[in-house]
């Protein structure tokens, strides 16, 4: 790509200028009226140019548009309500809502959302509901995704393709009160327990709560998100994989050679105390057996004495 083709600051004023030359016209397909700018179900395959800069609500739903344009999106700094919804719309990058700060409501639902980066909204710190739901490709969404949007109230992510979600994704949602969860596949394995402690602890609304549910492991299959937190916490802590085991039998079989060497070593110890005091015992059977038989030759010696005293009168 040539660089005077590229997105660059070149790009950046001539868009600026056609945003101020028009900023009074209207799409050509839309209705403009008091702030307002309706272009539902007008066949739009992108982003209309023309929109009037002091646009508040502008509804692009019931369209084909494939791509959200930061630049002609930014122009519309007092814009609060956004509905995109039914499009085509398949990513949103981390500078696409840069510029609408004051958006309290996005919808991009029912799209084809594949990825969203982790800090697509984190300039809608007023953002109050946002919509996400029915886009089936999206699969995962970045923990860092709504860490800024904290006042947010409602949020949609049913039918997301979603199979797991990071306590911390919810963490600084301070006012949320409404979330929907349904139609996504939940795996409810113990990477899940933290955000399913969290759905219990948090006390939301959730509308949807009985078809939010499980799909693995069997076990847990068809247990909604918002109650699998108890028994799911009961099987990790309970629950050992063949890793556990594997530790278990290494540390067993740890105790089971140091006790083999300790016995070995002290076996040994044993036995050379024993040759040790047999040997110095020995030196000393030597020194008793010669002193029994002085012993005995002086007593027979005394008795012989005492005899021969003891009956002199009588021989
Ligand atoms: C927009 O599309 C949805 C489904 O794609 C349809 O149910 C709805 O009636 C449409 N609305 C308008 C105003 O065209
Ligand atoms: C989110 O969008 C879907 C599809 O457009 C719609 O059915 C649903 O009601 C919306 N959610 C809320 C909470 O308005
Ligand atoms: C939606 O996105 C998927 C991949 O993410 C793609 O295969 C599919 O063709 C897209 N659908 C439309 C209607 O663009
Ligand atoms: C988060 O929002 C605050 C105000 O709402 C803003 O000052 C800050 O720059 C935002 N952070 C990011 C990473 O955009
Ligand atoms: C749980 O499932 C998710 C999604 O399939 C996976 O990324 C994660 O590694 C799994 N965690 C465990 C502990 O099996
Ligand atoms: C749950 O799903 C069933 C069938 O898809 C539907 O009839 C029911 O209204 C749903 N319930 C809620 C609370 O969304």
């Amino acid at each position: 790509m040539a660089p005077a083709s590229g997105p660059g600051p070149r790009w950046l004023l001539f868009s600026f200028g056609m945003g101020l030359v028009s900023g009074s016209k209207c799409p050509a397909s839309c209705q403009c009226q008091a702030q307002e700018v309706i272009c539902t179900g007008t066949q739009l395959t992108e982003y209309p140019p023309d929109i009037p800069l002091n646009t508040r609500r502008l509804f692009l739903n019931n369209n084909s548009i494939t791509y959200l344009p930061a630049m002609n999106l930014g122009l519309l700094s007092d814009l609060v309500y956004l509905d995109c919804r039914d499009n085509l719309i398949s990513e949103v990058m981390d500078y696409t809502f840069v510029g609408v700060f004051r958006l309290l409501y996005l919808d991009l639902s029912a799209n084809n959302l594949s990825s969203i980066s982790p800090y697509s909204f984190s300039a809608l710190g007023n953002l109050v509901q946002l919509n996400l739901s029915h886009n089936p490709h999206l699969l995962a969404l970045h923990k860092y995704t709504f860490a800024n949007t904290s006042s947010l109230r409602l949020l949609d992510l049913r039918n997301t393709g979603l199979h797991t979600l990071d306590d911390t994704t919810f963490q600084n949602l301070l006012t949320l009160q409404t979330v929907y969860l349904s139609e996504n596949p939940w795996m409810c394995n113990c990477s899940f327990l933290d955000f399913t402690i969290y759905l219990i602890v948090s006390h939301l609304n959730h509308p949807d709560e009985e078809n939010a549910t499980c799909v693995e492991p069997t076990e847990l299959a068809g247990w909604p998100v918002t109650q699998v937190g108890n028994p799911l916490r009961y099987m990790c802590i309970t629950h050992l994989d063949r890793l556990d085991y594997l530790f278990l039998l290494l540390i067993g079989f740890c105790i089971f050679s140091a006790g083999t060497v300790a016995a070995w070593l002290t076996g040994v110890c044993a036995v050379v105390y024993q040759n040790a005091r047999r040997k110095s015992s020995e030196a000393e059977d030597e020194d008793d057996h010669g002193q029994p038989v002085e012993v005995s030759q002086r007593i027979f010696q005394r008795r012989t004495e005492s005899g021969r005293d003891g009956f002199p009168q009588l021989i």
